[in-house]
């Protein structure tokens, strides 16, 4: 399957805030999405389509001469269909044409699924935040890849 990706709208928020309430255990609110998405100037957020109907989306943030992955999700059902893959493929790319030299982002230790979507891009961990998670009280896993990126095949599990 192909995805779309295009630039998110502030049309897209509620659907993207329905998947950040049904994927992450400390949502963003709508109004930091909201901000999130029309800021432009350092942010970076993009939706896959399948059929025109949005299945995922990525939140980048850039901070001089690197990309922070703030936030990406999918419609609940709709995983391991390699619509992060192509979110992440696109996104990365982007940022390394914008300029970006470094990525980094930080994941929940117990998040084996985006750890893994992670690896095939390069990113390897660098360190730990402790108790990042305020409602789980779960560790932060900060991650760092160099760009450019690509996915690879021998990586997958
Ligand atoms: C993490 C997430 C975005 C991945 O998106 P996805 O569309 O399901 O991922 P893809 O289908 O593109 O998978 C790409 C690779 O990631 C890894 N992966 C994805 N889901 C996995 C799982 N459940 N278990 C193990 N590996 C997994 C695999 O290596 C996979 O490649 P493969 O299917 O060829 O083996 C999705 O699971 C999600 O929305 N999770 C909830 C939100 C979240 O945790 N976001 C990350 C916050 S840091």
């Amino acid at each position: 399957m192909t995805y779309e990706i295009r630039p998110a709208t502030i049309r897209d928020l509620s659907e993207i805030y329905d998947i950040e309430l049904a994927q992450f255990p400390e949502p963003w609110t709508k109004s930091m999405l909201k901000d999130e998405i029309t800021n432009i100037a350092t942010r970076r957020y993009t939706v896959a389509t399948e059929y025109k109907k949005l299945v995922g989306y990525l939140g980048l943030m850039f901070v001089v001469d690197e990309v922070h992955v703030n936030t990406i999700g999918v419609v609940p059902g709709t995983e391991r269909r390699g619509i992060g893959r192509t979110l992440l493929s696109e996104g990365m790319a982007a940022a390394h044409q914008r300029g970006a030299q470094r990525a980094t982002l930080e994941v929940a230790a117990s998040n084996v699924a985006a750890q893994a979507l992670y690896r095939q891009f390069g990113f390897a961990p660098v360190g730990v935040r402790r108790n990042y998670y305020e409602k789980t009280g779960e560790d932060a896993l900060i991650l760092w890849a160099d760009l450019p990126v690509a996915p690879r095949d021998d990586l997958r599990l």
